[in-house]
């Protein structure tokens, strides 16, 4: 990865953070794309100190805000010539429900939106710099998804759970990198997702998530692995030699996992994807739209690697 130019969102702690230090030990330039730049700088440092190569660097997100995802998205395209990899990786579950800064349920938001949002926003300079790779941190958690997407109430105004909102968040990560690898084919960006297995991270565990829930997650905390075994198969999708043109899958324990069959529905994608654009021009935030590819790419679906 030397010379490599990686973002990493929602790097300042967890599965992020060492994400973030896997891939700066193998030299790549690594920006910690953050909404805390104060617990993002401690971060940063405890990176430079332990991976002793690569670059280290900050970027300030707030996926809850499409403002502040179109600024990071200018900062990287004044700021970087090349970008070989972005890790959609930050993420969260709310108990009681939220919005955005435009007013979209904070789980839709933060763990969909705002990542489609900055892969769009940075697509021409993947490509420019391609073979280049999106990486998007989902969850098994899409399995309880039953069924699939609830396209009449996608922002959940007519009944919100934190833990169905979730799981749907995580489906549209994998209905997202399903519809971007297709549009994307022939033009040398993959687009693949992941699950990370069950991680002690600070996930769910600022206070946001209440009830049986949260009485639960905070129950299997000593199974779970640490985030440094979490972070394994994002850092093997994001730079393994041998994927570098598999495009369209999803994996666990570095390996090709089974998604739920609502999660391989293409019309749900391609339904999904408009959709998101709609909303992000009816807040006031439009974002480039990537036309279907031509055929003839030499990208290969997962699996058959
Ligand atoms: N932990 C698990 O068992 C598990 C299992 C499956 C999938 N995942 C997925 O793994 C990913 C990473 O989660 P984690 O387990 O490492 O949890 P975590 O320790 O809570 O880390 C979440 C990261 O996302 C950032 N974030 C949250 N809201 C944000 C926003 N509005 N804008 C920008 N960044 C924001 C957090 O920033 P702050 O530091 O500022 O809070 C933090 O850096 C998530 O997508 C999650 O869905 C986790």
């Amino acid at each position: 990865m030397d010379g490599r130019v990686v973002v990493v969102t929602g790097a300042s702690s967890g599965i992020g953070e060492h994400t973030a230090l896997g891939l700066a030990r193998q030299g790549a330039i690594t920006v910690l794309a953050c909404r805390n730049r104060s617990k993002a700088e401690v971060v940063a440092d405890r990176i430079r100190h332990e991976a002793e190569s690569g670059t280290v660097e900050l970027v300030d997100l707030d996926l809850a805000d499409l403002a502040s995802v179109h600024r990071c998205a200018g900062t990287i395209l004044d700021r970087y010539d090349r970008l070989d990899v972005i890790v959609n990786n930050a993420g969260g579950i709310w108990s009681p429900r939220g919005e955005s800064a435009q007013g979209l349920e904070m789980t839709f938001a933060v763990n969909h939106m705002g990542h489609m949002a900055l892969t769009l926003l940075l697509t021409d300079l993947l490509r420019t710099s391609s073979p280049s790779r999106v990486v998007t941190v989902s969850s098994v958690a899409h399995w309880m998804a039953l069924g699939g997407l609830r396209f009449d109430d996608l922002q959940s105004e007519r009944h919100y759970s934190g833990l169905a909102a979730y799981a749907r968040s995580k489906l549209a990560n994998l209905l997202f990198t399903a519809e971007l690898s297709s549009r994307l084919a022939a033009s040398g960006v993959t687009a693949n997702a992941v699950h990370p297995g069950p991680v002690r991270s600070g996930f769910g565990m600022d206070g946001d998530l209440g009830g049986l829930v949260g009485w639960g997650n905070r129950l299997v905390r000593p199974l779970e692995i640490t985030p440094q075994a979490g972070a394994a198969t994002s850092i093997y999708v994001a730079s393994a030699p041998e994927l570098s043109a598999v495009t369209g899958g999803y994996f666990a324990r570095c390996r090709p996992a089974r998604t739920a069959p609502w999660a391989r529905s293409a019309a749900d994608a391609a339904r999904l994807w408009d959709a998101s654009l709609h909303l992000l021009d009816q807040v006031g935030y439009p974002v480039p739209d990537i036309a279907a590819s031509a055929s003839g790419s030499d990208a290969r679906p997962a699996g058959s690697a």
